[in-house]
């Protein structure tokens, strides 16, 4: 939510602001603005993306080489051009760009207008800017002191950056909940709220703490103090990112590039784990809990949205391969509803970017009760990563289009790396079993790349339902989260209200909704409850629902019945989400495109989701 990126240096700070702008958009377009340093303070800003912010700036003057910009996902106020970051002090001074909410913005406004001060616009952003020009000026104390007194007072969460026309070699950020990085170069300093806008100008970061404020002085090592005033020392880490990945190569749209790039990335995410060789499933990065793992009362799988749907696929095969009680909580409910923890419970939080504000609150919950928390993540350096006791990533690269493909496929990847090798430990499962998992789970990359041979198939299916108002998925068992998660998928990109469900449950209420209308997605693949799933294609028929199957290849049973039919290649039942997620997500896709909707940039939403 919200995208912050600054420059201090040499160079000339509008290109690197909005490239930055450019590659953080993901997190947030209702709205874009900068401020640059040159002599006096400008500031530009405008309702909508980057690319109006470029309009918006053409003929105006852009020089200078300290400033700051913002992407914007609207929290408080609509967006517009008043409600557009950055936001000015009361002299105009000095400008801000936050992410994040303050909560007790409201009271802290309340004492501002009180003395005297008046408001432009509706966010939270401008008092906090207001209340640290009021404090320097009132106890006549330097800008970071000033910073530092505010911040004391704010409660939530934020990342914020701070450029003043009358310190115009100092840039200063400081973050509490939501992320912030720093680019170290020769002689200047890059600020962003993720590494991609600071990777093609340095690979030495620090990664700001929570309660942490960096001055940045060109010519000056990093200094970071706390909100408290204790000087920290910067831990100074080198990038790992393959810049190529953050290009949509040829692609029409990043979502496509990453749905084709799932053979690549779940292959990635068993590298140096999964070893047919020597027979063994080894995951190094939870080593040192491996013992609590094999004797944990409960794993408690803690995410939200697509990450919450690879939990429920984690339930069942940690349920079915280890035979430990597994629950699935929706970050969002598990932080607030005081839930019962033992100490040899084991938390699991799943996250993409490592940055979701209710799954990071559930995981700081669950380490104050004292459970052993391990991080499934895909975002190096994250604040997951880092608040987590240890932890797997997913190896998927970094996904851009807002809609989660290949890092759901990779959270798949690692829950069933991570069932096999506790049913290997424990001998849950027999040593054969095992064996013939660990072989179709490494035949699963070349599966999905024939999978994706389906796309012009999938595109001619796409294309006779765009003009549909709902749509139901249905699965059972492994495959029951996979319809959940194909649902979302249509939802998210192409606004078409979809359900997923067990498909046993259709007719306690669903199958009222059915009429020659409804396009049911079905996925009929084979495994213990393939009968009955055919039994309720049958009932959707009875309704003249349209069905949408996906199969296992060869199937002829529900070919007879079905409206449509997608074959995916035949693998262990188990392993059967990470390929007919493939069809599904494709499906959406080309629906989405067929109506002309922003596919890498769905309305109202934003890929972190940093704020409740
Ligand atoms: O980064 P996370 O995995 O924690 O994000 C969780 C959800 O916000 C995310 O999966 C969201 O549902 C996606 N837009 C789904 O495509």
């Amino acid at each position: 939510m919200c995208g912050i990126v600054g420059y201090i240096g040499k160079k000339q700070a509008y290109p690197i602001l909005i490239n930055g702008l450019r590659r953080l958009e993901y997190r947030g377009y209702d709205s874009a603005g900068l401020s640059i340093i040159n002599g006096l303070l400008k500031l530009y800003k405008t309702k909508g993306k980057v690319i109006d912010l470029e309009r918006f700036v053409r003929d105006r003057d852009i020089s200078g080489t300290v400033g700051i910009a913002h992407t914007r996902w609207a929290t408080h106020g609509e967006p517009n051009d008043v409600n557009a970051h950055p936001h000015y002090s009361p002299s105009g001074k000095m400008a801000l760009v936050h992410n994040g909410i303050i909560e007790n913005y409201n009271s802290l406004k309340k004492e501002l207008l009180n003395r005297g001060y008046t408001f432009t616009s509706e966010t939270d952003t401008e008092v906090l800017i207001h209340l640290i020009e009021d404090i320097k000026v009132n106890e006549n104390i330097d800008i970071v002191k000033a910073v530092q007194m505010a911040l004391s007072q704010v409660v939530g969460a934020y990342a914020i950056v701070l450029i003043c026309e009358e310190e115009p070699g100092m840039l200063i950020a400081a973050k509490q909940g939501s992320p912030l990085v720093v680019g170290i170069g020769e002689d200047d300093f890059y600020i962003a709220s993720d590494a991609t806008p600071i990777v093609e100008y340095t690979r030495d970061v620090v990664y700001l703490n929570d309660q942490e404020i960096a001055i940045l002085k060109p010519g000056e090592h990093i200094k970071i103090l706390t909100v408290s005033n204790r000087i920290m020392t910067p831990y100074i880490q080198k990038l790992e990112i393959n810049l190529g990945n953050l290009e949509k190569r040829g692609f029409p749209h990043f979502m496509l590039k990453e749905i084709y790039e799932q053979a690549n990335s779940i292959h990635d995410s068993m590298r140096g784990r999964t070893s047919l060789q020597s027979g063994m499933i080894k995951l190094g990065g939870v080593k040192k809990y491996e013992d609590k793992l094999l004797n944990a009362r409960r794993i408690i799988l803690v995410a939200c949205g697509t990450s919450w749907h690879a939990g429920l696929v984690g339930e069942y095969l940690l349920e079915f391969l280890a035979r430990i009680p597994v629950e699935v909580e929706y970050a969002s409910e598990f932080r607030y509803r005081q839930p019962v923890l033992y100490k040899d419970d084991i938390v699991i939080a799943i996250s993409q970017s490592g940055e979701t504000a209710d799954t990071i609150a559930a995981v700081k919950l669950a380490k104050e009760k004292g459970v052993t928390v391990l991080g499934i993540c895909n975002v190096v350096g994250s604040t997951l990563a880092r608040i987590t006791d240890a932890g797997s990533y997913t190896h998927a690269g970094p996904e851009i289009g807002v809609a989660s493909t290949k890092a759901f496929t990779a959270q798949v990847t690692i829950l069933i790396q991570m069932a096999l090798m506790i049913s290997m430990k424990k001998k849950t499962v027999s040593k054969e079993r095992f064996l013939n998992l660990l072989v179709e789970l490494n035949q699963i990359p070349a599966k999905v790349k024939k999978m994706l041979k389906a796309n012009d198939q999938i595109r001619e299916i796409a294309e006779k339902f765009i003009n549909v108002k709902n749509a139901l998925y249905l699965g059972r068992g492994v495959n029951y989260p996979i319809a959940m998660e194909g649902a979302l998928k249509l939802k998210e990109i192409s606004y078409i209200h979809a359900e997923g469900y067990p498909a046993a449950e259709m007719k306690h209420g669903p199958i009222a909704l059915i009429d020659v209308e409804m396009p049911v997605v079905v996925i009929a693949t084979q495994c213990e409850t393939y009968e009955k799933v055919v039994s309720n294609i049958q009932e959707v028929k009875a309704r003249k629902g349209k069905i949408i199957a996906i199969v296992t290849e060869g199937d002829t049973e529900v070919r007879k019945i079905a409206d449509h039919v997608i074959e995916v290649p035949k693998t262990d039942e188990l392993l059967v989400p990470l390929i007919a997620t493939i069809p599904l997500q494709l499906l959406s896709y080309h629906i989405a495109v067929a109506r002309g909707c922003n596919i890498d940039q769905p309305r109202n939403l934003a890929k972190s989701v940093t704020v409740e």
